[in-house]
């Protein structure tokens, strides 16, 4: 073997900082057990207090609760006074920690860490044997994605809708929309809620999903939402007036197919509004991007193993614009606008025209 020099600083830089990680991934389960607990809530309202006196407002066990404070401090997110024996969380931290927090509360997004975890043995399976992870291993997951949708769809749909001139209206007078691949349906459901006058539908092959957004829609007395089990690849022929592909396109088995049916089933004049990742395919080009090798992770346990799982094309979370366009134009969509909404940095929405 030949020798080679090493660069021992750099070597000892590298270390600690996969250390750091490490110790961050750590942290991030107990950040998790903060949001399941509610404890991150219940600090943010009580004065500095001990840790009896928080168990009790959480209605949690003082020993579990003493010991995720004693991590909590270490990892510098709760604060203590020793002589006091009292515990509190800085404002400045319970505006990323609770559910006031909305869209930016992280720890949310830490509690994603865990579900994803649990696949681990199916992914690691199917690096040495190939195929993938089947969309039904991935109920506690699709829940997660679910709650990040609602809060995010809570924000983000009315813009993406008025991206497009007059859509709005055309909803307001009713029109014929499909949520392709719609998860627990949110995206659906706030639309059949804001606009009685169109009727909505959505598709989706994870019957847990459709189940929850048929719930959804009978919690809202919904009349004009339908929700059934079905592969987006398998679509009426101009039946829609408005299709949304909302985070789902690189999760198909067949994405080209469903592209081109998704373009067949619009009437003519038809959209497609569709959101997808703000990655590039190359990986060098996603370097720096805060979340990349997030979005990396997620794309391993779920987009990419879900979509191989039904010896599909496997495109991944990061298939980028630079592949997107031109799957549009193959799928027969002529006029192709891409917008950055602001306030989501993360993703690019497609708002793709089927011909007149
Ligand atoms: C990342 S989730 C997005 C769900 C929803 N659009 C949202 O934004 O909340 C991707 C969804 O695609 C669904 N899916 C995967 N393959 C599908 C297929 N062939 N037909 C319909 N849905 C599919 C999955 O079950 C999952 O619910």
């Amino acid at each position: 073997m030949a020798v080679v020099d090493v660069d021992a600083t750099g070597a000892e830089e590298f270390a600690g900082r996969m250390l750091g990680t490490v110790n961050g991934a750590m942290l991030a389960l107990g950040i998790s057990l903060g949001h399941r607990t509610s404890l991150y809530d219940v600090l943010a309202e009580l004065e500095p207090a001990t840790s009896e006196r928080i168990a009790e407002h959480a209605g949690l066990q003082e020993r579990y609760v003493r010991e995720w404070l004693a991590g909590q401090l270490a990892g510098g997110i709760i604060e203590h006074d020793p002589q006091a024996g009292t515990w509190w969380l800085p404002r400045e931290h319970a505006l990323s920690l609770t559910r006031t927090a909305g869209p930016n509360n992280i720890a949310f997004m830490a509690s994603a860490v865990s579900p994803f975890a649990e696949l681990e043995d199916d992914v690691l399976a199917a690096f040495r044997d190939g195929g993938g992870v089947p969309w039904s291993r991935m109920e506690r997951l699709q829940a997660w994605q679910s709650e990040l949708s609602y809060g995010y769809y809570h924000y983000a749909l009315d813009a993406a809708l008025g991206l497009v001139e007059r859509l709005p209206d055309r909803l307001r007078a009713g029109i014929d929309v499909l949520d392709a691949g719609c998860g627990h349906g949110h995206a659906a459901l706030r639309i059949a809620d804001a606009y009685p006058a169109s009727r909505v539908v959505g598709y989706d092959v994870a019957s847990a999903a459709i189940a929850a957004a048929r719930a959804g829609a009978e919690a809202l007395g919904l009349r004009n939402a339908r929700f059934e089990v079905r592969d987006a690849a398998d679509l009426e022929r101009e039946a829609y007036d408005l299709v949304l592909g909302l985070d789902v396109v690189h999760d198909l088995a067949r994405p080209y197919e469903t592209l081109r049916a998704i373009h067949g089933s619009l009437r003519p004049g038809g959209l497609l509004l569709m959101a997808e990742h703000a990655l590039s395919h190359r990986p060098e080009e996603n370097v720096g991007h805060p979340l990349a090798a997030t979005f990396y992770t997620v794309s391993l346990f779920h987009c990419m193993a879900g979509s191989l799982s039904d010896d599909g094309e496997g495109l991944g979370i990061a298939w980028g614009e630079e592949r997107i366009r031109p799957a549009l134009a193959e799928a027969g969509f002529g006029a192709v606008g891409s917008h950055v909404l602001e306030g989501d940095p993360f993703n690019i929405y497609y708002a793709a025209q089927r011909d007149r």
